[in-house]
């Protein structure tokens, strides 16, 4: 059954074939994502959101490898479709933001030429043609054009790396824009602007957006949803309310706890214990190792994730 009209990911699983052994990165991912809707993906460093995103852009590659599982965007399985149509889609439907910003830019090419490439592999013109367009794209994040045209990508600040990023993936007003901790890698007052500006720009696309982002603040005031990972699997899903008003998951609520509240008392709990190593995962519930109400069948068994109330899902054996 199709849960999202535009994105319906489903039993995903992937590995990584590494000298100490196969990690079991994704363990059966359910996450899905209605048109213009905005969904966050949270958990620690480790937890499998960045594979996550870089399956649905096909982009896993070796030693990685996509075992099972289906990815529905539109009408098409990305998992079952030829490289030449993955490449269209990735140009003009779904569009990948990063981190590192600089990193992601070419660093031979400038900045002006890159954005042009862009928006051409979109609308399938010429580099040519389309460079009248940058001018617009650049302006549309707040970049002075005229001096960033030229510029190379170590010549620029992190903040402005991301608008450039942030102009090619929005050029193409694609019906889903990913983005992987866009914010991570900059100061506190770049972040909020950068926020500020793909909250603007995403509305006028009406881009549907996966937001990435170990903060789960950040993604319940970005997104309509929030969606939570634990060591390759989607534990919880619920609105942006509800997963802080009434979180279900033992480690959505570990979450929860570990955000310092200015003007609290109350000592930071947090979560005691690390994500494991996924070459050899705790059997059954990948969280039961850490988990404070752990029970026999947590050890025994994976829990799917199931609707409990509308709109509301979990990946807990107290809720089955
Ligand atoms: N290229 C790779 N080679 C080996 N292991 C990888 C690779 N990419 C990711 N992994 C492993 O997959 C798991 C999930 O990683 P990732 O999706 O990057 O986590 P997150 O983005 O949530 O911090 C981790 O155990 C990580 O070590
Ligand atoms: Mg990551």
């Amino acid at each position: 059954m199709r849960r999202g009209s535009l994105l319906d990911i489903s039993g995903l699983r992937v590995i990584f074939h590494t000298y100490r052994g196969t990690i079991k990165a994704l363990n059966g991912v359910e996450l899905w994502l209605n048109e213009e809707e905005r969904l966050g993906v949270v958990g620690e460093t480790g937890c499998g959101k960045s594979v996550t995103a870089l399956s649905v852009m096909r982009l896993i590659e070796q030693p990685g490898e996509i075992t099972e599982g289906s990815i529905w965007f539109n009408d098409k399985d990305l998992l079952k479709i030829s490289e030449e149509e993955m490449d269209r889609i990735r140009g003009k439907h779904i569009s990948m933001i990063f981190q590192e910003p600089i990193a992601a830019l070419n660093p031979v090419f400038k900045v002006g030429f890159q954005v042009a490439e862009a928006i051409a592999h979109s609308q399938g013109v010429t580099i040519k043609d389309a460079y009248p367009q940058v001018r617009e794209a650049l302006e549309m994040v707040g970049l002075d054009w005229q001096r960033t045209i030229d510029l190379y990508a170590h010549e620029l600040s992190g903040g402005m790396a991301q608008r450039v990023m942030i102009a090619m993936a929005l050029a193409v007003k694609p019906k889903l824009l990913i983005a992987d901790e866009p914010t991570s890698a900059l100061d506190v007052t770049i972040q909020a602007q950068i926020l500020e500006l793909l909250d603007k720009l995403v509305t006028v696309s009406q881009s549907a957006v996966v937001l990435i982002t170990h903060d789960l603040g950040i993604a319940s005031e970005f997104c309509d949803r929030v969606a939570v990972m634990y060591a390759g699997n989607v534990v919880e899903i619920a609105t942006s309310e509800e997963i802080f008003s009434q979180p279900l998951h033992p480690y959505t609520k570990g979450l929860i706890d570990s955000i310092p509240v200015v003007g609290r008392s109350k000592e930071l709990v947090g979560i005691p214990g690390v994500v494991p190593d996924l070459v050899d995962p705790p059997s059954g519930c990948r969280f039961h190792p850490r988990c404070k109400k752990v029970f026999d069948k947590c050890h025994a068994e994976l829990p799917s994730l199931s609707q409990v109330k509308p709109n509301h899902y979990v990946a807990c054996h107290l809720y089955q």
